[in-house]
């Protein structure tokens, strides 16, 4: 019986992760959650269904080479096992027509020292998502017997859940801009909802961003929950579609964090990195002043990078500022061509989770 399950933060050394899968991955149709994170612009407003083939053979590529390059370095690559989401999905309080993916495993399983929790996500296409990773889950369980394999409470998502007509075709960025500062997002606090790639953590230490995915009941519940850590809400008033924390501040070693520039980090939260002599580091420019197609994410996925150690760092191939930087900032990048699993979910930090960091549980903030 060995240890398998470890990790309280993105930074320490990667000995074990599991790596998403774009199999049968979905675009969902629009409900209550979802039209808020969709920019007016975007070309999947309004579009539905299974996502064409060659993409998601494509982002499977991207995925496969994500794997091969953290083996190639002895880290331990998990899969979940892909579950078919082209099908409706129902339970007592709503139904959908879809699923939608398992493909960022960042945004299902949060990983606290030696236990794994799935998440209690506010979309509805996502409630059954954990599901892919139960199979992994089983056998951490049989293997590892300190293991504590757990669910946050599953929240019901009725209609109160959200605030109906939150979302209307005509609202400006400004006005977005505004909700965001206002901290008026589309979710209500009729139960605890959050998405586990929202919650930064930092050993002792829980960074959770309030915003259309996270709400502020999830925040006391994280307090009640986790008595031992100190929970912070954070909200970066310059970011009109606040989803996971990890395009927007980002930790590369103890010490080191990269900010999103855009996004206006509140001299409020950043008082208790500067006190405890942590240096923000403004991230450099993406490459690209688009997304690719299909895509709900921002060209900030730049900064979406996964650290394996101190020192090691998987950046985007492509993204040549952000590769450039991290040397400055006397970092190894290693890149990685990733860019066609994008539209399925996110980045490199995005399409993984963490099972296995060497490390304790550190107070770096005391
Ligand atoms: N809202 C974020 C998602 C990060 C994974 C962005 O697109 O910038």
């Amino acid at each position: 019986m060995t240890k398998i399950v470890n990790s309280w933060n993105d930074f320490d050394p990667l000995k074990h992760v599991i790596v998403g899968k774009a199999d049968f991955t979905v675009i969902p149709d629009e409900e209550p959650a979802t039209s808020e994170k969709v920019p007016v612009d975007s070309e999947m407003r309004g579009m539905w269904g299974p996502r064409p083939t060659e993409t998601v053979e494509k982002a499977n590529e991207a995925l496969d080479r994500l794997a091969k390059e953290l083996e190639n370095r002895g880290v331990k690559v998990d899969r979940p096992t892909p579950i078919q989401w082209n099908q409706a999905m129902m339970t007592p309080d709503f139904r959908v027509p879809s699923g939608q993916t398992q493909m960022p495993p960042r945004d299902i399983l949060l990983t606290m020292g030696n236990e794994i929790m799935a998440s209690a996500n506010s979309f509805r296409c996502r409630y059954f998502e954990y599901l892919a990773y139960w199979p992994l889950m089983n056998q951490y369980f049989e293997e590892d017997p300190e293991f504590k394999w757990s669910q946050a409470p599953r929240p019901r998502l009725t209609d109160k859940s959200y605030k109906h007509n939150y979302y209307d075709e005509q609202i400006t960025l400004e006005e977005r801009l505004e909700r965001t500062a206002n901290l008026d997002f589309v979710t209500t606090e009729a139960e605890p909802m959050w998405d586990a790639a929202d919650v930064l953590r930092l050993g002792k230490d829980l960074f959770i961003q309030h915003g259309l995915t996270t709400n502020r009941k999830a925040m006391e519940w994280f307090k009640r929950y986790y008595p031992e850590h100190r929970i912070h809400a954070v909200n970066f008033p310059g970011d009109p579609y606040p989803i996971h924390i990890d395009a927007t501040f980002v930790p590369l070693r103890p010490g080191l964090i990269i900010n999103n520039p855009e996004r206006r980090l509140p001299e409020e939260q950043r008082k208790i990195f500067e006190a405890n002599d942590w240096q923000i580091v403004d991230a450099a420019p993406p490459a690209h002043k688009e997304p690719p197609p299909l895509c709900y994410s921002s060209v900030w996925l730049s900064m979406n990078c996964l650290v394996l150690d101190h020192k090691n760092v998987i950046v985007e191939a492509s993204e040549v500022h952000q590769l450039e930087q991290m040397e400055k900032l006397g970092m190894n990048p290693i890149p990685v061509d990733f860019r066609d699993a994008y539209a399925f979910g996110g980045g490199l930090h995005c399409a993984t989770a963490d099972v296995y960091r060497e490390g304790d549980c550190e107070d770096y903030f005391s």
